[in-house]
Order: structure tokens, then sequence, then C-alpha cells
């Protein structure tokens, strides 16, 4: 390999493929010459090892436990950021100034109503439906409802498209939640910032006014931030290739939140308080580490391991601190915490997650704040729906404003019958 091209033999064929280098990682060859040169394709099933775009939006190392958003180290956000200024910065590229944030927040506020027909169409559902699957339909619904920003060539209709589901994203999750508990629809009020107007649609009841502690926010706003963006992941990744197709924003984002939903993924949350709750207690912590071992158990340590982080997530650091702020600061004693941090020391001394370098990941932890300030189980990968619009939307508009996209279209190793004739069925 020179440092401009990799050579790569095939039988008797060698073929010459270009380096691609980006501002920071590792560099990749291309491959897209590779068939046309040696009648081969690659493999690399879940695509770990592929580059499937250039993005200048957010870089992992996952060795090093790395996360930057536009170059902003995550832990310096967390701290010093607010989620819609994050928001801001994931789909504009640089901080905003005082003038830009705030004009940015005022037309944000000015979108957060959702049309009452989706509203309806929420009622639609049954009672018990879960609200993910009551958000994935109301946002590919919003397609039926804003005709005026599905020309994805046009940048004010991207934009405004953007906007709409960052503002609404968190009115139609609210709607679906009181629409689950019996409880009448709250509309936004445009004198609460992002996040407290948000609580105030999921726990404002229409006969006393809402008394909410300032830590229930920030810590919310916090988790929001840490969840905004996290590069090719599988539900950006799914965005990307549904808005490869020319597909609308509101059909691209859908899409994105039907593939967070899987246990895998963003689902995680939900998934590792179920596992921490059938754990129930720290005696119980050893079993269940030796279960996630068998491989015949079927059973994982929900919230552990990551396909890029081979290291502590630095989500998952500052969500362990926060957690026990929070609780503390709630005056919450969760017994799962216990369970939690006995089940993270006992993995974290355990060969088989040491040399697979399983480490608690961004959704460990997030389910015990979740449920301290309240938020049902089932709205847990719903929160992260939430903030992770704002990392899908500034993909989907990247990718429209990058030149020379094509449709995304794998191919496979193809493992099925060879060609064969055609038996009339009174012959078979
Ligand atoms: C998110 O990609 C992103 O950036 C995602 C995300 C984001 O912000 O968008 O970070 C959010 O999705 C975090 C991950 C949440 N998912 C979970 O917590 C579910 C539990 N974890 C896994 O199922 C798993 O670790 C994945 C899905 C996260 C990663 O899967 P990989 O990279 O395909 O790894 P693998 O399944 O091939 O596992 C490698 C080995 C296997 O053992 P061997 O075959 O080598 O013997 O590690 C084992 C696995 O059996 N393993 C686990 C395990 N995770 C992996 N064993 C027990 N418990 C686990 N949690």
């Amino acid at each position: 390999m020179s440092d401009k091209n990799a050579t790569l033999t095939v039988a008797d064929r060698s073929v010459s493929l270009p380096l691609v280098e980006g501002s920071q990682g590792p560099s990749c060859i291309d491959i897209s010459p590779l068939y046309r040169e040696t009648g081969h394709f690659t493999f690399d099933p879940g695509f770990a090892a592929t580059a499937a775009c250039k993005s200048a939006i957010t870089f992992i190392d996952g060795d090093k436990g790395v996360l930057l958003y536009r170059g902003y180290p995550i832990e310096q956000l967390a701290e010093k950021s607010r989620f819609l200024e994050v928001a801001y910065l994931l789909l504009e590229g640089e901080l905003p100034s005082s003038a830009e944030m705030a004009k940015f927040e005022d037309t944000v506020t000015h979108h957060t109503m959702m049309h009452e027909s989706v509203k309806n169409f929420l009622h639609g559902f049954h009672y018990d439906a879960h609200p993910m699957a009551m958000l994935c339909a109301a946002i590919a619904s919003l397609s039926a409802f804003y005709h005026d920003t599905v020309d994805n060539e046009d940048p004010a209709q991207r934009k405004l498209a953007a906007i709409r589901l960052i503002a609404k994203m968190p009115t139609i999750a609210a709607a679906a939640y009181r629409y689950s508990i019996g409880w009448p629809v709250r509309y936004p009020r445009n004198n609460l910032e992002y996040v407290t107007r948000f609580l105030h649609m999921m726990f404002e009841v229409p006969s006393e006014p809402l008394e909410l502690n300032p830590v229930v926010a920030k810590a919310l706003d916090l988790l929001f931030i840490l969840h905004a963006d996290h590069e090719q992941n599988a539900s950006t990744s799914t965005v990307r290739l549904v808005g490869s197709t020319g597909a609308n924003p509101y059909a691209s984002i859908a899409a994105g939140i039907a593939a967070l939903w899987g246990p895998a993924h963003g689902g995680a949350n939900e998934a590792v308080l179920k596992m921490l709750a059938e754990i129930g207690d720290a005696k119980n912590v050893e079993k269940a580490v030796a279960r996630a071992k068998d491989k015949d158990s079927g059973f994982r340590l929900m919230g552990f391991g990551h396909r890029v982080y081979k290291n502590f997530d630095p989500r998952a650091r500052i969500i362990r601190e926060m957690t026990h702020k929070v609780l503390d600061e709630l005056g919450v004693d969760d017994p799962l915490l216990d369970v939690a941090l006995k089940l993270e020391e006992a993995a974290l001394k355990d060969d088989y997650f040491v040399e697979r370098k399983l480490y608690p990941n961004v959704d460990f932890y997030s389910g015990i704040i979740y449920k301290a300030l309240r938020i049902p189980t089932e709205m847990f990968t719903v929160m992260f729906a939430i903030a992770r619009t704002a990392g899908w939307i500034a993909h989907w508009i990247e990718q429209h404003e990058m030149p020379g996209g094509r449709i995304g279209r794998p191919r496979q190793v193809y493992v099925g019958a060879t060609p064969r004739d055609y038996v009339a069925l009174d012959k078979r």
C-alpha cells in the first residue's frame, strides 16, 4: 500500500484502489472500482468495516472513547450547552451567535403545534398501542400535511422540514403518551423553552398547574444532548438509505424511528430497565452475568457492548455520574441503581466482557434516570427518538447537500438454489 493507493491481488489480477482520507480517523480504501476490475464484491455483514459516506457531522474514536459533534467534545457540550443549541450546531455546523440562537429558538417555538388531524390520527390507535408505533406512524403521516416541504432539492424546504420535525416531535410524543393514559392533549406553550415545554405537554393536567423541579428539565436536556447524534448508527444509516431514494424527509425520519425501536439499538434503554427489574436484586447479579456469557441462553446484558466503542462509551460515563446526582437531588432511592452498579462492577471484572471489550453504553444508565424523571418505560425509546431527530435530519440534509449522491443499493453473496427447471404440479 502506498500513501495514496492500496493494491489488491486476487488470483492473477492486481488492482490499485485509491485511499480516501478524512480530516481525522482511519483512512478508507475506495473499493468502488473493485467489481469492475476484478469481478469481486466485498463482504462485510453489518458493515463493521465499511464507510458508507463522507460526513462532517459527528466523529467517534471507539478505542479512545471520543465523541465530537462538529468537532466539539461531547463532554464540553454536555457541561456548557443545551439541546436546542446542539440541534442548531448539528444542522448548521457552527455554534450560533446569540441572535442566531434567538431566531432559531423562535422559529422552532412557532412550529410546535401539530395539525388537529394528526391528533385524531393518534386517537385511532388502541389505548395500549406502544408509543413508538404511534410516533413512527404520525411522523410518516406529516408528509400528507406538509406538501410545501417535500421538494428535497430546495434548501429552504429542507430546512423548514428540519425545523418542523425538531419542533413537532415532542408535541406528537407527548400526545401519544397522554392518549395511552386517557388524558387530554396539552398544547405546546410558547413561553416555555424546548425541554420544559415538552415536560409540560407530558405531565401537566387541566386541573392544576404543573410544579416542575428544574433538576428534571436540566437532566432531560442533558440526556437529549447525549442522544442527539452518533455518526452512521443503524437508524441514521436507515434515514440516509431511505433519503437516497428521494423519499421525503418525513418518510425518511419515520424509517429512522422504526430502526431505532429495535432492542439492539435505541430500544435497549427500555430493555435495560426490564433486565434490571428481572434481576431484581444485587444478589442475582452473578447469575445474570453467567447467563449473558452462555451463548445458548439467548440472554445479553442489555446496555452493554457497542459496535464502535471498545472502551467506555463517553456518554455512559456522563450519564453514570448524572444518575447519582439526579437521584440525590430528587431524593429518589432506586434499588435498580444498586443492581446496575453491581452488574457493571461484575461484568467489568469478568474475562468474557474484558476480552470482548464490552463496556456499558449510553443505554445502560439512561433508563434509571428516565424512571426517576417519571418517564414511563415505554416512552424511553421515544425520548431517544426526540433527541436523535436533530442528528437524523442533519444527516438527511447533509446527504442532499453533498454532490454525487447515489441510491444506496448493497449487493450480496448468493447462497440459494442454482438454476433449475420448473416441474409441473402433477410431476412433483
Ligand atoms: C445503541 O451504533 C451506535 O452508535 C448505536 C448507539 C447510538 O447512539 O446510535 O450508540 C445506540 O444502539 C447502543 C447499543 C444498545 N444495544 C444494547 O445495549 C444491546 C446489547 N448489546 C449488543 O447486543 C451488542 O453489543 C451490540 C448490538 C451493541 C453490538 O453488536 P456487535 O458489534 O454486532 O457485536 P456482536 O453482537 O458481534 O458481539 C461480539 C461478541 C459476541 O460474542 P462472540 O461471538 O465473540 O463470542 O460480544 C458478545 C457477543 O455474543 N456480546 C455480548 C453483548 N454484546 C456483545 N455478550 C453479552 N452481552 C452483551 N450485551
